[in-house]
């Protein structure tokens, strides 16, 4: 498994790459690009395989038979995260921003509050306020371990009555976090005490670094199955978000009438190649790609996130999943225009920005760790040089 390759996506249809000039400045000739999640690497030998089978066979009608691709997830689901999953319990959707708005669509109303967990992946708050539905901020807190925890003594005293849903992203992105059984049913009661609905995006579910596990939340909270719905896909794990194939899993019974009803209605249908590479990653053979993919992150994550607790100032969030590490500069006392100045201008890295990410996100920036080990030596070594002063 080769993920040293440095290859080069450009003038490939990649918005990480080619939408650099646009968004920050720089031309992709010399910068390093790690905002948007995908990573730089080729995705498993029996993925691509999948695709250019369909490829060759040169004839792209409509896909019938669900019933392979419905047992790979069932066995993925059950082999990597023990839950049972049933092929009728699985609506594919386009992508998972896609899914939970649907959800959203089909079962709060316009006006409803939805709670969600900042910093946080800041397409949910523009889905959510996109659907006419109220965004309402709860601040997770930094404890002693570095790392970001739910508060739910604060939430309790700001609940309005008007929040109808909760948008989870388990694990946590940015920042990795890895949430416990035991947070998960703390978040599961809180939800039952104000009768809401939890949406669960597990999206970054199977990029758990060596040592830790991640719980499906209906695994930590079975009592509660009828306030969740569970997200998953195979696009952030196999590198596969282009073909925008995700799944919303419900297994309330009058929950899946209703979503099975909006699927239908609306004709979403998953495509070809979605299905096919999803069937194909959910396999012995994928699992030890990720195997050899979570060790070669984790050491990526060891580098960089030593690299920037090392400058003065700068704090770095452990990580226990994911590839997007959460980088804290508010220590350096410079002005968030400063720090953007000496990380784009002049390092030439193209982060995301904290403040998208809602409360939380004032002084931050999240770095994509998923490109070849080379290219976060050389991230370190700009970053060095362009705080080199501090
Ligand atoms: C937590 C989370 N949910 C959803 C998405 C986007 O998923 P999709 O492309 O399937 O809509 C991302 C992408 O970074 C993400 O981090």
């Amino acid at each position: 498994m080769d993920f040293d390759t440095v290859i080069d996506r450009t003038n490939a249809h990649s918005a990480k790459w080619d939408n650099l000039q646009g968004l920050y400045g720089l031309s992709a000739e010399g910068t390093l690009s790690m905002w948007v999640a995908d990573m730089d690497f080729r995705s498993p030998e029996c993925v691509i395989r999948a695709g250019r089978r369909l490829t060759e066979h040169g004839v792209f009608g409509y896909r019938g038979d669900y019933d392979g691709y419905n047992d790979a997830i069932s066995w993925w689901m059950k082999t990597r995260h023990g839950w049972d999953v049933k092929a009728d319990e699985i609506f594919t959707t386009c992508g998972l921003i896609n899914g939970m708005n649907l959800c959203l669509w089909a079962f709060t109303q316009p006006g409803d509050e939805v709670i969600i967990f900042t910093p946080v992946y800041h397409v949910f708050s523009i889905a959510i306020s996109a659907a006419g539905r109220k965004v309402r901020e709860c601040a997770l807190v930094v404890g002693k371990d570095g790392r970001h925890h739910m508060d739910f003594a604060a939430y309790e005293a700001d609940m309005t009555g008007r929040e109808k849903a909760i948008v989870l992203c388990s694990p946590h992105n940015p920042g990795g976090r890895v949430w416990t059984a035991e947070e998960l049913r703390d978040l599961a009661g809180f939800a039952a005490r104000h009768n809401l609905l939890i949406i669960s995006d597990e999206i970054h579910h199977d990029l758990i670094f060596p040592g830790n596990r991640h719980v499906p939340l209906v695994n930590a909270a079975p009592e509660h199955l009828e306030r969740i719905i569970m997200m998953a896909a195979p696009s952030k794990t196999f590198n596969v978000a282009g073909n925008h194939a995700g799944m919303v899993i419900i297994q309330d019974p009058a929950m899946k009438k209703v979503f099975s009803d909006l699927m239908a209605g609306l004709h979403i249908a998953p495509t070809i190649y979605g299905t096919a590479m999803t069937e194909a990653a959910y396999t012995p053979q994928g699992a030890e790609w990720l195997e050899s993919l979570m060790v070669y992150l984790a050491g990526n994550a060891r580098i960089f996130l030593a690299g920037m607790d090392a400058l003065p100032g700068v704090a770095a969030m452990p990580m226990q999943a994911t590839y997007l590490s959460w980088i804290d500069f508010n220590g350096t006392g410079m002005s968030p225009d400063e720090v953007r100045k000496r990380v784009v201008d002049q390092a030439r890295i193209a982060p995301g920005y904290g403040p998208a990410f809602g409360t939380g996100g004032e002084g931050h920036l999240r770095f994509n760790l998923g490109m070849p080990r080379v290219q976060i030596q050389e991230a370190v070594s700009r970053l060095h040089d362009a705080f080199a002063d501090l």
